[in-house]
């Protein structure tokens, strides 16, 4: 395992640890699947998945040891499947694990479709109500703090998210969001841009001026609606939200949101990625 420490002073009497693990991937298929399917797990995974599997075991072991809750901000399972539902419907079931659904989460081919609400309610259903745990929107206090996760995986928040984010911040706790698509930011959106070959920078709340050099496709996809930016602007200006655990990118990346918010992206799950973030 590849461990990150990130520390986060908020003025807890007792430091809180929270292990950030995303975009696991997980590419099982069997008979259960058409051929198809299979096809797909065999190029994905790329006979890695018992290392992913490996590595997951590994960060979750460290957890149980180590850390108040493991946090993974989704991408867990790469599409659906059959061996990939039940594998995750087992994994979920332990409760240092809170989990936020990413937008592979509902994908069934990778790529094949246009993924929007009602894309991810047919995958929902398909997988049999999800994955046995809430799918976009969960709480949890631990330690004192308010860890508050929502499915934002296709570039969007909804004003239902909005109004319960409201609820969680009128009980007064330290608030940590987590969500698998990151809020854009200056430095990551250049960062990201300048690798070679990108034709977007995968990023929640980019204005039109910052959508101008995206392919026609990805601008569509990306482009945040009204209650998308009424959420941003709800989070950055709350000061009882004290971070934000993001993934998707694949790449590790800290940046702040506002002089006092900070954005964490974690690298890959199935990299053997981890990020401790130790909150005092
Ligand atoms: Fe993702």
């Amino acid at each position: 395992m590849k461990l990150t420490t990130s520390t986060l002073h908020i003025g807890l009497k007792k430091p809180v640890r929270l292990l950030h693990v995303t975009d696991t991937h997980l590419a099982y298929a069997d008979e259960r699947d058409d051929a198809r399917k299979r096809e797909l797990a065999a190029r994905r995974a790329g006979g890695l998945n018992g290392e992913t599997e490996a590595y997951l075991n590994e960060q979750i072991a460290y957890a149980e040891k180590n850390c108040d809750l493991l946090v993974h901000t989704g991408d867990l399972i790469d599409f659906v499947s059959a061996a990939n539902v039940e594998k995750a419907r087992k994994l979920l079931q332990n409760e240092k694990i809170f989990f936020i659904a990413g937008n592979h989460e509902y994908s069934r081919y990778v790529g094949e479709a246009w993924e929007d609400n009602a894309y991810r309610m047919n995958s929902y259903m398909e997988m049999g109500y999800g994955l046995g745990v809430p799918m976009f929107w969960n709480t949890r206090v631990v330690g004192g703090v308010n860890v508050v996760a929502m499915d934002n995986s296709y570039y969007l928040f909804a004003e239902w998210q909005r109004q319960r984010l409201i609820r969680e911040i009128e009980k007064g706790l330290p608030i940590i969001l987590m969500f698998h698509d990151p809020l854009f930011e200056q430095s990551l959106y250049d960062y990201h841009m300048a690798i070679p070959g990108a034709d977007c920078s995968y990023l929640v709340g980019c204005d039109e001026a910052h959508l101008l050099p995206y392919s026609e496709f990805r601008a569509v996809q990306q482009r945040p609606d009204r209650p998308t930016l009424d959420m941003i602007d709800l989070i950055k200006g709350e000061p009882l939200i004290k971070a934000v655990l993001t993934g998707h990118l694949h790449f590790d990346f800290e940046s702040m949101l506002t002089p006092t918010l900070p954005q964490y992206v974690t690298d890959c799950g199935y990299k053997g990625v981890a990020r401790e973030l130790i909150i005092t």
